[in-house]
């Protein structure tokens, strides 16, 4: 047998392939093959999952309904419950904290102050370790295990790493973070120190830890978990599946996630699309994308598009002019060239939806008014209700329609966020240090009470 047969039947045994997702490219590579952009090209991978033998839809649905009562971890984990549709002939061994499985909240007070008549929040700050990072990060490190890596290494603005230490953890890998120093949440790095990883603070952006890891995937020890590694869209997708199963597959309108490096906007467009495939939905909902206004990049490339017609992947841009500087609060999504931009536009693209900006003022009165509802979430996750007002008042979304807004982490993520916020000191960022603080509109500082019940019962009363 010819090296090339012999790789093909190979590959023909596996669950699916690693695929460059260049029109020009095209190439095939082997699921057990370490390389995180295509070998020929430099260009973005993905995995293309062999959906043939997966059963019809009626049966999977019921099959992913019943495991959820059994007592098996692989069918608790909301990710590995879905495994029909994972790269993985078999799950015999996977690393897992019983992710996914995540809520999915009625907001009411959210609805109204965005101007719907009701809007979900799909909660996946409710993982683990308190972000959406861990439905990608049970199946990575599971693969990093079958390759027999030793280290894996992630560039994060907080909540990756902190996801990676986690699972690196419990597999017993060594693990080492990149993060830009003194730009992370307290309460991120307090998690990667907690859970052994070697944080490294670089000097510099999450931009230019994201340029070292490029470099440091060719290594033989190392195994890069950021979301340039298709397997991490593999467990992230799973999302999708358990929204729609969420929704009894009745598929949303709308589905608005925030865009950072574009890992998750990736992972839930190729959810639906496999999803649209294997006959599980009949239509593809339209998928949003929301950005802080300076940190931006994709927003100003859909900007200089022809959204209102089809387009062909071959007619896309080329290149994303990265912003140099980016800035805002929502620190885990302060990114200016995001690695996964052209997944996330071929998504949003293919379904219609939009990629907007919002402004740090309008990202903290919605994430006050999420809190309101009692639900709660970081900063980043906000600017999907911000941006959904804006989608509803712009006429892109009707007052009637069925939206998700998908809240990415916890509230616990930056306590000194929403501190500061409701303290009135939160202050914009500027480049020019000058202070300028964010008027909150949903403001609730803490006030001094004399200790007696009269003083109580009255400023209740005031409060009323
Ligand atoms: N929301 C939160 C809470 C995040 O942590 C991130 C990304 C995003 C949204 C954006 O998601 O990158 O897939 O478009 N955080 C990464 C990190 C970059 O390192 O934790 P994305």
């Amino acid at each position: 047998m010819n090296p090339e047969t012999a790789r093909s039947v190979q590959r023909a045994a596996e669950k699916g392939t690693q695929r460059c997702i260049l029109p020009g490219c095209r190439a095939v590579f082997a699921l057990r093959e370490r390389i995180y952009v295509c070998p020929r090209c430099g260009g973005p991978l993905e995995i293309e999952c062999n959906l043939d033998a997966t059963g019809d839809a009626p049966a999977l649905r019921e099959k992913w309904k019943a495991r959820a009562a059994s007592d098996d971890p692989r069918d608790r984990s909301g990710v590995w419950r879905y495994r029909e549709i994972l790269p993985f002939e078999d799950v015999e061994r996977v690393v897992t904290l019983l992710e996914g499985n995540t809520p999915l909240y009625d907001a009411r007070r959210c609805a109204e102050y965005v101007g719907l008549h009701s809007l979900r929040l799909k909660h996946q700050g409710c993982n683990p370790t308190g972000s959406f990072k861990d439905t990608g990060m049970t199946v990575a490190v599971t693969q990093a295990v079958r390759l027999g890596a030793s280290t894996a290494v992630c560039a994060s603005t907080g909540n990756t790493g902190a996801s990676l230490a986690a699972y690196s953890a419990r597999a017993g890998l060594q693990c080492a973070i990149l993060v830009p120093q003194g730009q992370i949440t307290a309460a991120k790095l307090a998690q990667s120190m907690d859970y052994g990883a070697v944080v490294c603070e670089i000097d510099g952006n999450f931009d230019d830890c994201m340029r070292l890891i490029q470099e440091l995937g060719d290594d033989p020890s190392i195994y890069i978990a950021n979301s340039i590694n298709p397997f991490r869209i593999e467990g992230q997708k799973t999302v999708a599946f358990e929204l729609m199963q969420q929704c009894s597959w009745q598929v949303p309108d709308n589905v608005v996630v925030p865009g950072g490096n574009m890992g998750n906007s990736s992972a839930f467009g190729k959810g639906f699309d496999e999803m649209l495939r294997l006959g599980l939905i009949d239509r593809l909902p339209k998928l949003s994308i929301i950005q802080a206004s300076a940190a931006a990049p994709l927003a100003r490339l859909f900007a200089s598009l022809d959204s209102t017609k089809p387009m062909d992947e071959s007619q896309f841009p080329t290149d994303l002019a990265p912003v140099a500087d980016p800035r805002t609060l929502a620190t885990a999504i302060k990114i200016g060239a995001p690695v996964s931009w052209r997944k996330a536009l071929r998504a949003v693209m293919k379904s219609r939806g939009q990629i907007i900006t919002v402004e740090e003022q309008e990202i903290a009165d919605a994430k006050a008014m999420i809190g309101r509802d009692g639900i709660g979430c970081e900063p980043a996750s906000a600017t999907t209700v911000a941006g959904i007002r804006k989608l509803v008042a712009s006429g892109h979304i009707q007052r009637n329609e069925f939206v998700v807004a998908v809240l990415t982490g916890h509230v616990l993520k930056d306590p000194d966020y929403v501190s500061h916020y409701h303290r009135g000191t939160l202050m914009q960022p500027s480049h020019d240090g000058s202070r300028r603080p964010i008027e909150g509109a949903y403001r609730n500082a803490p006030e001094h009470v004399p200790a007696t019940k009269k003083a109580i019962l009255e400023k209740l009363l005031s409060r009323r």
